[in-house]
């Protein structure tokens, strides 16, 4: 079960009836024999939490008016990453809600200053049109995230009202074709989410050829629409992520921040469980607190020095190797 084929019916086995520790222990394994002991750090600046979108697990939401927002100017935004690199960071992430004010010359002009360090630079700013997408590759972006949430399109519109479940999938086609590294993902524990949907999720995943998958539990969000439901377990995404890693072996898997906020250990837990990356927060002062997508994140009194060296120490103490260079995926050569 190491090359990567398992069917819808394999993954709903896996992810209901087997040993949670066996399948965990698999996809350590996989992981090890693929990757080796590595894990690449990212960081992660979570640069506007302006949104236009409403989507009703988010804590950022448009519609919640209880928070404070914010958005970085260029000149912060590149000083923090600037930050970052010298503290040995070699991929930046630039995280934000839907925030339109970071129009195309501006976002090219600030990924250009970034791509300046010498470093990867990965976008995660939700929905553009091809133009846009275009133009960050031009001026450099390297990678982008976007979760494709959830491929139960009903449930999908039922969360994102006024979002449209064809349109993300196109973009993150046009994304695929534009030469981008492809980060896509989904939250793990949605009201109404089946097993089968989860397993139809991950297929999905592996046919459109992501490099990276980021996999999550929902967590309620006390000042959305959701705010009481039950959420995703720990369990049941870091199954999830396990099986997404014997899907497609030898792609990067975040140990995600979402985890941690469920459990102290979560990302170790992760990382033991098929994990390969880690995406420590390195935005500074009080914007980590204020980019609160969901309650419980973690290190928002932290500054990004001490949490690059917490989770350094962290990854060395379960006996894994900090990654160098930038971490991008590796691709099998092509098969003659
Ligand atoms: N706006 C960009 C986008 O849509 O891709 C990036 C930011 S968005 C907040 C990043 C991810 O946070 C979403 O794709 C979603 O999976 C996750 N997220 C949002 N609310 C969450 C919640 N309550 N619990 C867990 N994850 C959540
Ligand atoms: Fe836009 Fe969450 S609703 S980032």
């Amino acid at each position: 079960m190491h090359n990567g084929e398992l069917s819808h019916a394999d993954i709903v086995h896996l992810l209901t009836d087997e040993p949670a520790g066996l399948v965990y222990a698999r996809a350590d394994e996989v992981r090890q024999q693929v990757l080796g002991s590595d894990v690449h750090l990212r960081g992660l600046i979570e640069f506007s939490n302006i949104c236009r979108n409403d989507c009703l697990y988010c804590g950022i939401r448009r519609s919640n008016k209880a928070v404070k927002r914010y958005r970085m100017d260029d000149d912060e935004l590149v000083e923090t990453a600037r930050h970052a690199v010298d503290i040995g960071f070699q991929t930046i992430v630039l995280q934000s809600g839907e925030d339109l004010h970071f129009n195309q010359a501006r976002m090219c002009r600030i990924i250009e200053r970034i791509k300046g360090m010498d470093v990867a630079v990965t976008l995660s700013i939700g929905e553009r049109d091809y133009s846009d997408y275009q133009a960050f590759r031009n001026a450099g972006a390297d990678r982008y995230l976007m979760r494709i949430e959830t491929t139960d399109v009903d449930l999908y519109h039922r969360l994102n009202p006024g979002m449209c479940w064809q349109r993300r999938h196109e973009c993150l086609l046009m994304i695929r074709e534009l030469g981008y590294e492809l980060g896509s993902g989904i939250m793990v524990g949605l009201p109404s989410q089946t097993v089968e949907s989860i397993a139809d999720d991950l297929l999905y995943l592996k046919d459109i050829g992501v490099d990276m998958a980021g996999i999550g539990p929902f967590i309620p969000h006390p000042q959305t629409p959701l705010a009481d439901e039950q959420g995703g377990t720990l369990e049941m995404a870091l199954r999830t992520m396990a099986v997404m890693r014997m899907l497609m072996p030898d792609i990067n898997i975040p140990a995600t921040t979402a985890m941690e906020s469920l459990h102290p250990q979560g990302r170790i837990m992760a990382l033991k469980a098929g994990a390969n990356v880690v995406m420590p927060n390195v935005t500074e002062g009080e914007y980590r607190r204020l980019y609160e997508l969901y309650p419980g994140k973690i290190c928002v009194e932290d500054t990004p020095l001490h949490c690059r060296t917490c989770i350094g120490l962290k990854i060395r103490g379960i006996g894994r190797t900090i990654g160098r260079g930038r971490g991008g995926h590796m691709r099998p050569a092509a098969k003659a």
